[in-house]
């Protein structure tokens, strides 16, 4: 079977540690869409590893990673992380495969982007620009990319392959397979703020055209939450918190792009938008990250609703309840000890969206989760 993690927000809700966690129990971990606008964080050995293309499963040493035919590659970036991982002592030769349908990002789209993609506040790293020559269908695929005379055609070549055979073979023999989802539901082009999105499909149905996999095969949908919100890049944010308070977060959660390093904008938890990402992706596990972030303020906000439909007029005012806030946050494995307000706002949240939690983040290390 193919499990799933996916974003149910605007991205940055902490995947990339939490596939990290679950890598341990699959044999392949797969990104099927987006590009090198992606930026997961991981920290491994004390140290920062931000991922665009390569899945973070890269850091388990028997796990074997695909891009599969949805993501779009920029080759440059590519080659700079596959030897940064091997300058760590990462094997990446004969566990990373790229598929020969994926499209590859040309400095032509990251000029495009860089010259129009303020409009949206883009990543400028070609991705949108790359998708619709995609979609015009002239576009390079990797096949046609690695045929050329070039150095780094050259080096890419050994990583190409079929990966629809390779994924679709290992299934046959029983291998379990994780899908990496890259940025979030509300970035999807389809079912996110569009104009304000990204090119691809990011929800869990996106796995399937993304890796050549049938319906029948997704197995597990992880859905990944953090317990506010954030975007970088312009489009609405429903509900924006004060400045000073912004800033605290902010500041305490890192929020900066991992890919542009643009201060991410931060909102309170929208239960609304919580419930409209689980219809689209019916998650059966959800993971709420970051809860240390949020130790220290006062009152906590949870939008419950709005007066129309955001997701048709960007003046929708959200409606809110309040609850009160943490203020230390001691490390621990048991959800029991956790202080009194920190479980009501759990509470409070799963009554919102109307679905039980599996698993919380209480800090950015690997252990520091907590299963309910
Ligand atoms: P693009 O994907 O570079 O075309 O950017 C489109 C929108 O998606 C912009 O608002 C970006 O900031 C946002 N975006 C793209 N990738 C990510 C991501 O990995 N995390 C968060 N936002 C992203
Ligand atoms: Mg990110």
């Amino acid at each position: 079977m193919v499990d799933v993690v996916i974003g149910l927000q605007w991205g940055d809700e902490g995947k990339g540690k939490i596939i990290d966690l679950l890598a341990k129990n699959y044999d392949i971990i797969a990104r099927f869409q987006g590009g090198p606008n992606a930026g997961h964080t991981i920290y491994y050995d004390g140290k920062k590893i931000i991922f665009h293309h390569i899945p973070s499963g890269i850091l388990h040493p028997h796990t074997k990673c695909v891009i599969g035919n949805g993501v779009v590659v920029d080759p440059y970036t590519l080659v700079e992380e596959i030897k940064e991982l091997e300058k760590m002592g990462i094997k990446v030769e004969g566990r990373l495969f790229i598929s020969t349908k994926s499209h590859v990002i040309l400095e032509r789209h990251k000029e495009e982007d860089k010259r129009e993609g303020e409009r949206i506040g883009t990543t400028k790293k070609g991705v949108g620009p790359c998708y619709a020559d995609k979609f015009k269908r002239v576009g390079i695929r990797m096949q046609d990319f690695i045929k050329e005379k070039g150095e780094i055609n050259k080096f890419l070549k050994k990583f190409v392959i079929d990966t629809v055979d390779f994924i679709n073979d290992e299934l046959d023999k029983g291998k379990k397979v994780l899908a990496e989802g890259a940025q979030g539901t509300l970035l999807d082009i389809d079912h996110g703020t569009y104009p304000f999105v990204t090119s691809s499909n990011t929800i869990a149905g996106g796995v399937c055209c993304g890796l050549g996999i049938s319906p029948h095969r997704v197995g597990e949908i992880i859905g990944v939450m953090k317990a506010y919100l954030s975007r970088v890049g312009k489009g609405p944010l429903f509900t924006q918190m004060p400045e000073d308070i912004e800033e605290y977060v902010r500041e305490k959660g890192a929020e900066y792009g991992a890919t542009t390093g643009r201060p991410r904008r931060i909102g309170w938890f929208d239960a609304y938008l919580a419930r409209y990402a689980l219809k689209i992706n019916k998650p059966d596990k959800i993971v709420i990250t970051k809860f240390d972030v949020l130790t220290g303020l006062r009152t906590l906000k949870i939008c419950i609703d709005y007066n129309k439909d955001p997701m048709i007029d960007e003046d929708a005012e959200p409606r809110y309840i309040e609850v009160k806030g943490w203020s230390y946050l001691q490390q621990t494995k048991n959800f029991g000890d956790l202080p009194e307000e920190l479980k009501n706002y759990v509470k409070k949240i799963e009554e919102e969206i109307g679905q039980k939690i599996w698993m919380i983040s209480i800090g950015k290390e690997r252990d520091k989760v907590i299963f309910l």
